[in-house]
């Protein structure tokens, strides 16, 4: 297995110190491998984020608090490594592609200069063969003119520019593991297919992809196994996406989906369902999601949920149909 994500907890500290800890990711498990996506699903605020940056030790700490767990990479413990190794990790065997074009650039140095010194720290080429690389990236991640682009700081670039930077500095090295978290957000419809397509060949060649993403079309398209995250656990998981989508089990991930057309998905965002997400450091007691399940029954305010096995998968409702 590729990576395998084992009882994951993590809390973020409050600034007052009589506050409660957000508890942002709560036992989580996840796992993927080589030639998969792996489609995370949740409203915002669910912990998605927070599993994801935990992965490759991403999240300042404080506030975060890795409190339980482990992250196998090829059957090592991310979360034990050297941090210096871990380093030589990033970028080349995993890369990140973030929500915020702005926490992976930076402000003072001109993008292709960036590309290129991702490419240094990793690969023994001459300064040619790396300028080339990173050339040849920006047009992959359909940047005009990328001669005269790459001479840009990250500033003179609009928002959807910027995120195409930062997601050619997460393929450029062609990493085992790619992390994407709202990665084509920020980009036009015919961007935004370029650089899945990107993405899927990728992968398939030999790489798994975790795709975080609120457009249930993009994970309709790419995911080919799914997770759904409500109040930091996981609620559903299928290793088959295909199934899930054709019968979501747990009521959480029905009102999800009951939010698009049957068919055409694309493009479509999660509908709010009534209600919030609960606050991190203040879960409901029972079911976390009872309060706002249409088929909410009374033990479920009472009976806190477990995660359990079906065909294919994992739910945590004792109602499931
Ligand atoms: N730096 C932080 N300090 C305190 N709490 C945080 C911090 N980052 C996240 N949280 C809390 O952790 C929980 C999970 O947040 P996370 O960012 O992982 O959600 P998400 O599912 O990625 O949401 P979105 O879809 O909006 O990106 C939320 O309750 C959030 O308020
Ligand atoms: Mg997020």
């Amino acid at each position: 297995m590729l990576l395998e994500i084992q009882d994951l907890s993590v809390e973020f500290l409050s600034d007052s110190p009589d506050a409660p800890p957000a508890h942002a990711v709560d036992g989580v498990s996840l796992s993927l491998d080589r030639g998969q996506v792996l489609g995370l699903v949740g409203e915002s605020g669910c912990g998605k984020s927070a599993t994801a940056m935990s992965i490759a030790r991403l999240l300042p700490s404080p506030p975060a608090r890795v409190t339980s767990g482990r992250v196998l990479f090829d059957g090592r413990d991310l979360l034990t490594m050297p941090i210096e190794e871990l380093r030589t990790f990033r970028g080349d065997k995993i890369g990140v592609i973030f929500q915020d074009p702005m926490t992976s650039l930076s402000p003072l140095h001109r993008i292709g200069d960036q590309l290129e010194e991702v490419v240094r720290l990793h690969r023994d080429l001459s300064p040619k063969a790396r300028r080339d690389l990173a050339l040849e990236w920006l047009a992959r991640v359909g940047i005009p003119e990328p001669v005269q682009r790459a001479r840009a700081y990250p500033h003179e670039l609009s928002g959807g520019m910027q995120q195409r930077v930062m997601i050619a500095m997460g393929l450029i090295l062609e990493p085992d593991l790619i992390i994407a978290d709202e990665p084509t957000t920020a980009l036009d419809v015919t961007i935004q297919a370029q650089v899945l397509n990107l993405m899927r060949k990728l992968y398939r060649k030999n790489s798994g992809l975790l795709l975080i993403t609120h457009d249930m079309g993009v994970v309709y398209q790419m995911a080919t196994r799914i997770a759904v995250m409500y109040a930091g656990q996981v609620v559903e998981a299928n290793e088959s996406a295909e199934a899930f989508f054709k019968a979501p089990r747990h009521p959480y991930s029905r009102a999800l989906l009951d939010a698009l057309p049957s068919t055409a998905t694309r493009g479509k965002r999660l509908k709010a369902i009534p209600g919030q997400v609960p606050f991190a450091g203040n879960f409901p007691s029972g079911c976390r999601f009872h309060d706002r399940c249409p088929e909410a029954k009374p033990e479920c305010a009472a009976n806190a949920q477990v995660l359990t096995a079906t065909s294919g998968g994992h739910v945590r409702c004792s109602n499931i149909r």
